[in-house]
């Protein structure tokens, strides 16, 4: 919609206003359009009525908010989701894939990370391996704190004292389990809240959804999740979020970033964006069926115009929930089969736009 229509409403006004120039000149003389054949001395004006009178009052549903995904506006930004990368997707299905901005918490003495096509989940198959070598009380000893991984989000997550913060995470293992969840500073030195992942062999031996609820005593702006153990085995993890248990309403959203738009009183919010929504590439672009449902089960895409992976956990079914919770009318942005590069045939256009 905004792709195609943008670029034909911008044809479309180029020759408009040529049309009527030519007639105002018909009335005078001859029609010349050519621009150089304008006299360089032409004045025009132009008599504006603004008394009460004659104007109109604008209609308050014009007034409203336009969203538009730059720089991890959305997921980073106004979505309240900590983790960056959290269903290990972002390198690619291409495994072993970079795992960034995710990082190893130990070296190959004492851990091995990759990543595999185990997952659970059909449509996102990507799911981090982690073999842990070092065990407490045998000559591998694991360092003190242990080991295992760690996310620092976008730029760092910002963890705030008191507030809860909710952790899911999917995970299965060969055998016994014994993790920390933790949420510590971005040096791993200063825990600011964590649980126990504990289980027997049976636990996790098929991939099991966790949530846990971690309060935080302290404040840092600049935090990561860690996920560590001092207990050999072989782990799998995919889809970690972390979320602040308070969020705009309840729906993810930021609580603070929430209330400020609510107080703009929009009566429309257009979203998910403009160039976003069409991609550089159309196998990039933005297609809103796939980031509806279930949030595990949303494969997610590369975000060519600002060069980033998003797991599309802010989807299509994310906006209508906030234009609903803003009291704004929804208006919804979908690719029509339009990039910035190429594009589908017009009669190719119904699987796009079809609910
Ligand atoms: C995105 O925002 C971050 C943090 O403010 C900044 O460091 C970075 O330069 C920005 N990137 C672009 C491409 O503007
Ligand atoms: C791993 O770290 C330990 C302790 O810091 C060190 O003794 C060991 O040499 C390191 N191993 C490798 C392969 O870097
Ligand atoms: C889990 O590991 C911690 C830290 O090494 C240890 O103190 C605790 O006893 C372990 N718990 C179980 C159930 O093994």
């Amino acid at each position: 919609m905004w792709g195609r229509g943008r670029d034909m409403g911008i044809q479309g006004g180029y020759s408009g206003p040529g049309v009527f120039l030519c007639a105002l000149f018909l009335l005078s003389a001859s029609c010349r359009c050519s621009a150089l054949e304008l006299d360089a001395n032409l004045a025009a004006s132009l008599t504006v009525d603004a008394t009460p009178q004659s104007s109109r009052k604008m209609p308050a549903n014009m007034f409203g908010i336009d969203f538009e995904e730059i720089n991890h506006s959305g997921a980073g930004g106004l979505w309240a989701e900590l983790v960056s990368n959290r269903g290990f997707e972002a390198g690619g299905l291409s495994t072993p894939s970079d795992i960034d901005p995710w990082d190893v918490i130990g070296n190959e003495t004492y851990i091995t990370l990759s990543t595999d096509l185990t997952s659970c989940f059909s449509r996102n198959e990507v799911a981090l391996r982690m073999e842990v070598l070092c065990d407490n009380g045998k000559a591998n000893t694991c360092p003190t704190g242990g080991v295992g991984i760690y996310n620092p989000g976008y730029w760092g997550m910002n963890i705030e004292k008191g507030k809860t913060y909710k952790v899911i995470l999917h995970v299965r293992s060969l055998g016994s389990v014994n993790f920390s969840v933790s949420l510590r500073s971005s040096d791993g030195l200063q825990s600011l809240a964590s649980a126990p992942l504990i289980s027997d062999a049976l636990g996790f031996s098929k991939w099991t959804k966790v949530e846990l609820l971690l309060q935080s005593g302290g404040t840092n702006s600049n935090s990561r999740i860690q996920l560590t153990t001092t207990k050999k085995g072989v782990y799998w993890f995919d889809q970690v979020s972390v979320m602040p248990l308070e969020t705009y309403k309840g729906h993810g959203f930021r609580k603070e970033l929430g209330s400020m738009l609510e107080n703009l009183e929009p009566r429309f919010i257009r979203f998910p964006g403009g160039d976003y929504v069409k991609g550089g590439r159309l196998r990039n672009a933005f297609r809103w069926r796939e980031t509806i449902g279930p949030w595990e089960e949303r494969s997610g895409h590369f975000n060519d115009i600002w060069d980033y992976w998003t797991d599309d956990g802010l989807g299509f079914f994310e906006f209508l929930q906030l234009a609903e919770d803003l009291g704004a009318s929804p208006v919804w942005v979908v690719n029509n089969g339009i990039s910035k590069s190429d594009q589908v045939d017009t009669a190719s256009i119904l699987p796009f736009v079809k609910a």
